[in-house]
């Protein structure tokens, strides 16, 4: 099948997670540039993006409408002024490449950002971050473009950043503008970089397969004695871990003994097991605490 009588698409393609389980695309397309993906919108159907698929779920009945993947040499782009601290970024950046980059020009900025699996768009959707710092700081303006609206710049105030989120739901991110501190030392950068890798290295299991934390931290709705004031943003990961929920299975999926908040799967898992299991740890949690956790992980399934 062809879009525009230009781009491929792929049907009933795979959809490559870090959970390794769960369904395929109906339709999937590799647009080389903004044109191509304008066309794409075109579709009919929801238009939806694959960034690393670092923090994605693909129901087992896989997804509907078209999938993209920004992974065309254009997308991929870091421009970076290392005399202003400006930089732009392709939405299908590698983050990992970016803190590389960026750190090695002393640019500072992204140093706190270290062992998150992202794409730069993906990242900015969803305000990467963690106890460092999140992206939300650094970032300027973003270019996005939406069903009907086609492409617009749209300023950092006019983001609307949240803990864990952004307001950009509903439109694609194109590209991104990161306001980075000139003038660091690189290695210093580099250090801290390393620090921040090895600290989530000695309490997240960095080697088993995983789609990072499940849940967003909450904010609790009452004071909870040894863990934190009415109001106070706590670690989920504590709360999954003190509901006595470490180990606990659903078919291939687990909840990791390392850091509770991360779920891993084995071979042969299926996206069922692990929602099943995310529903279990989320009513113990409310059992137990009266908290209501909201999950962190994207979910794609069927429309309807
Ligand atoms: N804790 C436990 N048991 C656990 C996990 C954590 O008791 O199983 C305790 C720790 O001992 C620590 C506290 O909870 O005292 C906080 O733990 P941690 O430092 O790991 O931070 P977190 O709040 O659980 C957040 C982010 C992580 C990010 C880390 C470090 C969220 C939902 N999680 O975790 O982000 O890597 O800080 O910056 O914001 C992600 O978003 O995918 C993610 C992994």
């Amino acid at each position: 099948m062809l879009i525009d009588r230009a781009i491929r698409v792929v049907e009933d393609a795979p959809v490559p997670t870090w959970f390794h389980a769960g369904g395929r695309a109906d339709a999937l397309a590799r647009p080389a540039d903004e044109p191509e993906l304008e066309a794409c919108m075109g579709f009919g159907g929801p238009v939806r993006v694959l960034g690393e698929g670092a923090n994605l779920l693909v129901d087992d009945a896989g997804v509907d409408g078209l999938v993209v993947r920004l992974e065309a040499p254009a997308w991929r782009s870091i421009e970076i002024d290392p005399r202003t601290g400006l930089v732009r970024a392709g939405a299908g950046a590698d983050l990992r490449r970016l803190i590389n980059e960026t750190t090695r020009a002393g640019l500072a900025g992204l140093e706190g950002l270290g062992g998150i699996p992202a794409s730069v768009g993906g990242a900015v959707r969803m305000n990467a971050g963690g106890r460092w710092g999140e992206i939300a700081e650094v970032v300027s303006r973003v270019r996005v473009m939406s069903p009907g609206r086609g492409l617009r710049t749209l300023e950092r105030d006019e983001i609307g950043f949240g803990y864990r989120t952004s307001e950009l739901a509903g439109a694609i991110v194109t590209s991104v503008e990161l306001e980075l501190e000139p003038g660091a030392d690189s290695r210093e950068l580099r250090a801290r970089y390393r620090d921040v890798l090895r600290g989530k290295s000695g309490s997240q299991p960095m080697r088993e397969k995983s789609a990072g934390c499940c849940f967003k931290n909450p904010a609790l709705p009452h004071g909870l004695p040894g863990v934190g004031m009415r109001g106070q943003r706590v670690s989920a990961g504590l709360l999954i871990d003190r509901a006595g929920c470490k180990g606990l299975a659903v078919g291939g999926a687990r909840v990791s003994e390392v850091h509770a908040n991360f779920m891993t799967t084995r071979p042969g898992a299926r996206a069922r097991d692990a929602l099943e299991l995310m529903a279990m740890v989320g009513e113990r949690v409310l059992d137990r605490f009266g908290v209501a956790l909201e999950r962190e992980i994207v979910v794609w399934s069927r429309s309807a």
